[in-house]
């Protein structure tokens, strides 16, 4: 058996290296069910007679991942963002997630984010809903419609927060542990659970036990915020005196890495010694250059991540970002590390258009296995990008096109998406 078989042909372009293209100009890029099966530039005799969709100068690069965004938030973007982390959740996003218990404005809200996030460069994402269970349920059914790749949490918060949004902390696990199973009985393709402590400032320590032995009882990844702020990160001191530093508070509770793979979103302040661990844990980052600027947290290291080895991936955070463009979401990672060099650190060199495409591909796309690439055996997740819109005297080699879509692109050059061999309806 030859399996089900289907080939495209564009301009193919994937990481080969963290710091590396491969470039294949107008080549067939072959999915046999559902998995990257092998690029040829010209196509071998036994594959003749399989469909073919010839995408002309297009380029085709691997689907991206946003690894932290907050389809919760996402009515707010573009508003509201002269604060700081602490002050603006209490003033935006607090009252904006409260609304989600109402089960008509949750179809509504998530019905608009999931239309553009089906839109949109990626094919992957984690995203955070709100505490409430129930509508949590909508939006994991709308991502499910979409047929996009995603993860998605129901929030954890017992402290911290208005009382519309806290829970009590043994309604908090039970609520969880309800979802979950809810979850479990739909038996989604593309959509799975993912535990959310929101952070720790919203969440005591007997909290985070139980959502550790829930972690353990289901084997579920973990998402959470780090390091995003100073004055977090010193309340974070205050709450827990057992912890040295932030991600050790996570660490103790057994939810950063190791058994339980984790994202942490930010990590803006993380300590060389918080790298450390997180290289050790194995835990990954959602760096979210956008989002960092906007509520002044910061420019994270992201140079120093990839230095230490840790695994990197991209994140829009709508709405202390403000769209679900992972293009933008690049180019603000390659400003971003220009400005920490130039002010901060000469030796954090500036990341290159090679390495802010990494992340957006591979580097998030690890966090849901083999995704990301056009090696063989990958999951067949590929965008098809039409830069016609971008015009110039004469036509600019490959690399130009994919580095002029990274600085210029949105959501209008993208003509198809496949999400594990299947493409979806934009
Ligand atoms: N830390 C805790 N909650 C949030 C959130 O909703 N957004 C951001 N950016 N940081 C957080
Ligand atoms: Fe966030």
């Amino acid at each position: 058996m030859n399996g089900s078989i289907f080939i495209l042909k564009g301009n193919i372009v994937y990481s080969k290296s963290q710091t590396e293209f491969a470039i294949c100009e107008h080549s067939y890029l072959v999915c046999r069910d559902g998995k990257v099966d092998g690029i040829y530039r010209t196509l071998p005799f036994r594959l003749g007679g399989n469909p073919i969709r010839d995408f002309g100068d297009c380029l085709i690069i691997p689907g991206m991942t946003d690894l932290h965004t907050h389809g919760s938030q996402y009515a707010l973007r573009g508003t509201g963002m002269d604060r700081e982390l602490l002050e603006w959740l209490e003033t935006a996003p607090f009252p904006e997630e409260a609304k989600f218990s109402d089960v008509e404005y949750a179809k509504k809200a998530y019905g608009i984010f999931v239309e553009d996030l089906k839109k949109s460069p990626v094919t992957r994402a984690c995203v955070f809903a709100t505490v409430h269970r129930e509508t949590v349920m909508i939006l994991m059914d709308l991502l499910e419609k979409s047929g996009l790749e995603t993860y998605v949490g129901k929030v954890n918060m017992d402290r911290n927060c208005p009382e519309s949004l806290r829970e009590k902390t043994a309604l908090s696990a039970s609520e969880t542990k309800t979802w979950i199973r809810q979850v479990q009985e739909r038996r989604y393709r593309n959509t799975h659970p993912i535990l959310t402590p929101r952070f720790i400032p919203a969440c005591s320590d007997e909290l985070m036990d139980c959502l550790s032995r829930l972690q353990k009882e289901y084997r579920l990844p973990v998402q959470s915020h780090l390091s995003e702020n100073p004055e977090e990160i010193r309340w974070v001191k205050e709450l827990r005196p057992d912890a040295e530093f932030y991600g050790e508070a996570y660490d103790k509770s057994g939810l950063f890495g190791g058994e339980c793979k984790t994202v942490m979103a930010h990590c803006v302040h993380s300590s060389e010694e918080e790298i450390q661990l997180m290289k050790e844990k194995g835990v990954f980052v959602a760096h979210c250059p956008e989002s960092n600027a906007n509520l002044a947290s910061g420019i994270a290291p992201a140079r120093r991540f990839l230095d230490r080895g840790l695994s990197v991936g991209l994140g829009s955070d709508a709405a202390a970002g403000t769209s679900l463009n992972i293009f933008a979401v690049m180019r603000q990672a390659l400003q971003a590390s220009k400005l920490r060099w130039r002010i901060l650190d000469k030796n954090e060199k500036p990341l290159t258009v090679e390495e802010v495409f990494y992340m957006a591909t591979k580097g998030g796309g690890e966090f849901f296995g083999k995704a990301g690439s056009f090696e063989p055996g990958y999951e067949f997740d590929a965008v098809v990008l039409d830069d016609s819109r971008m015009k110039s005297p004469e036509q600019p080699d490959i690399r130009s096109c994919l580095e002029r879509l990274i600085w210029l692109g949105d959501e209008r050059e993208v003509r198809e998406k496949y999400v594990k061999g299947v493409r979806l309806e934009l």
